[in-house]
C-alpha cells in the first residue's frame, strides 16, 4: 500500500494494555514502521539496542536504525541466529554484552525486530541488564503480532524445558506493522494462524465463526489480517490487563499448551518436524478430543475444530508430525516439566465447547495417559 507516513499514522489501530503505570499501547496497521518515528521518539531515549536475527535483520533493520537516527538516537544493532535455538544462555550473554557495551543506559531503549525468539530473548535481556531497561517490541511474525509481543512474557529455554528462565518485562510500546507479514513463508502464516484462531477457542464464538469464513484474507494480507491481529491483541490485552502474572485466567491463553509443549520437547525442537504454531493447533485439537473424552464437550464441536485447522493447512493429528512421537509415557514424561504442573498434578486447558474453554485443574495422569494411547493409535474419535 502506499501512503505517506503521516497517513500510515492515521491508518493505524490501537488497542490499550491497561496495568496502571506500566500500561502501554499496541499499534497495528500496514505500513506503521515507515510512520513511527516520532512514536519512538516520544519515548525520550537517547540510544537504542535494535536486537534482531540474521534474517529479519537484512530486509528491516537498516530502515529502523536509518529512522531512529533521523530522530536524533544513537543506534546499535545486535544480530543472532534465527532459531529457537537462540533462546539461550550463550546468546543470552551475547546480547546482555552487547547492551552494555553500547553503554545502553535505563532511560534508552532495547528494540525487539524479529518474531517470537528475538522478542523473548531481547525482552529478558532488557529486564535483566542493569534491573530494567526500556523496550519496544516490533513483531515480525504473525504469531509474534498476536500473541508473545503482548503481555510482557520474556525468557530463554533451558535443557529441561521451553521458556523455563524469564522474567516478565512489559513493553513500552508494540508495533505490529503487518506489512511486515508479507515476505514470511506460508507456514510461518499458518503457525500465527493457529494462535490467533486460539482467541475463538477461548471465548469468543463469535470470531471464531469470522475466522472459519475469513482465513484466507487473513494469509494473503488483506485487511482481515489488520482485523485479526486487533481483536487477538484485544483479546489478549484484556486477559494480562486482568491476570498479569498468571494467576488465574491467563492461564486460558495456553490453550493447546501443555499437549503442544510436550510434542515439541519429544520431537527435539527440531523445527523441520515442528514449529511451536503447528504444536499449538495439533494441541488444541487435542484438547477438544480430550474435552469429548473426559464427557465435557459434545464432539460435533471437536470435529468443527479439527476441520477449521485442517483447512487452515494446519496438523491436527500426531499422525502428521514426521517421524513419530515416541509413546504415551515420554509425552506424558515432557508434560511433566509444564509450568502450569503444581504438586506434580496436571492443569490442562480444556472446553466445553467452542469458545467455553475453562481450567481443568488436577486432571489424572492416568486419563491423559489412556487419551494419548488412543492418540497414538490413531483412534481417537470425537
Ligand atoms: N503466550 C501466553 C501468554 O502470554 O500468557
Amino acid at each position: 500500500m502506499s501512503g505517506t507516513m503521516d497517513e500510515a499514522q492515521q491508518m493505524h489501530r490501537v488497542v490499550q494494555v491497561a496495568l496502571g503505570e506500566r500500561s502501554y499501547e499496541i499499534l497495528i496497521g500496514r505500513g506503521l514502521l515507515a510512520g513511527a518515528r516520532s512514536r519512538i521518539a516520544g519515548l525520550g531515549a537517547r540510544a537504542a539496542a535494535i536486537i534482531t536475527d540474521d534474517h529479519v535483520g537484512d530486509l528491516h533493520a537498516p530502515a529502523l536504525t536509518a529512522m531512529l537516527e533521523e530522530a536524533g538516537l544513537r543506534v546499535t544493532t545486535v544480530s543472532v541466529s534465527p532459531g529457537e535455538a537462540s533462546k539461550a544462555f550463550a546468546t543470552l550473554e551475547h546480547v546482555c554484552g552487547a547492551i552494555l557495551d553500547a553503554r545502553i543506559e535505563r532511560g534508552d531503549l532495547v528494540i525487539a525486530l524479529g518474531g517470537g525468539v528475538v522478542g523473548d530473548l531481547a525482552g529478558f535481556a532488557a529486564a535483566i541488564v542493569r534491573r530494567g531497561i526500556r523496550f519496544v517490541q516490533v513483531p515480525t511474525s504473525l504469531l509474534a503480532q498476536v500473541d508473545s509481543s503482548v503481555g510482557g512474557k520474556t525468557g530463554i529455554n533451558a535443557p529441561q524445558g521451553k521458556n523455563l528462565i524469564g522474567a516478565f518485562h512489559q513493553p513500552s510500546l508494540v508495533l505490529a506493522d503487518t506489512g511486515l507479514l508479507d515476505t514470511l513463508p506460508l507456514r510461518e502464516i499458518r503457525a500465527g494462524y493457529a494462535e490467533t484462531v486460539k482467541y475463538g477457542l477461548i471465548d469468543d464464538p463469535d470470531f471464531f465463526d469470522w475466522c472459519a469464513a475469513n482465513w484466507p484474507g487473513v494469509y494473503e494480507g488483506g485487511p482481515e489480517r489488520e482485523h485479526a491481529v486487533e481483536i487477538a491483541c484485544r483479546a489478549k490485552a484484556a486477559i494480562v490487563a486482568r491476570d498479569e502474572r498468571e494467576t488465574g485466567d491467563r492461564a486460558l491463553l495456553n490453550l493447546g499448551h501443555t499437549f503442544g509443549h510436550a510434542l515439541e520437547r519429544v520431537t527435539g525442537y527440531d523445527s523441520a518436524r515442528l514449529i511451536h504454531g503447528e504444536a499449538v493447533a495439533l494441541g488444541m485439537a487435542q484438547a477438544f478430543r480430550f474435552s469429548v473424552a473426559q464427557g465435557l464437550c459434545s464432539g460435533q464441536d471437536a470435529v468443527r475444530v479439527e476441520a477449521h485447522l485442517r483447512e487452515a493447512g494446519l496438523p491436527t493429528r500426531l499422525a502428521d508430525i514426521p517421524g513419530g512421537v515416541g509413546s504415551a509415557d515420554d509425552l506424558l514424561g515432557a508434560m511433566a516439566q509444564d509450568k502450569k504442573v503444581v504438586g506434580g498434578a496436571l492443569t490442562f486447558i480444556l472446553a466445553r465447547g467452542i469458545g467455553a474453554s475453562f481450567i481443568a485443574k488436577g486432571v489424572p495422569a492416568q486419563d491423559v495417559r489412556a487419551f494419548l494411547v488412543q492418540e497414538i493409535a490413531g483412534l481417537s474419535g470425537a
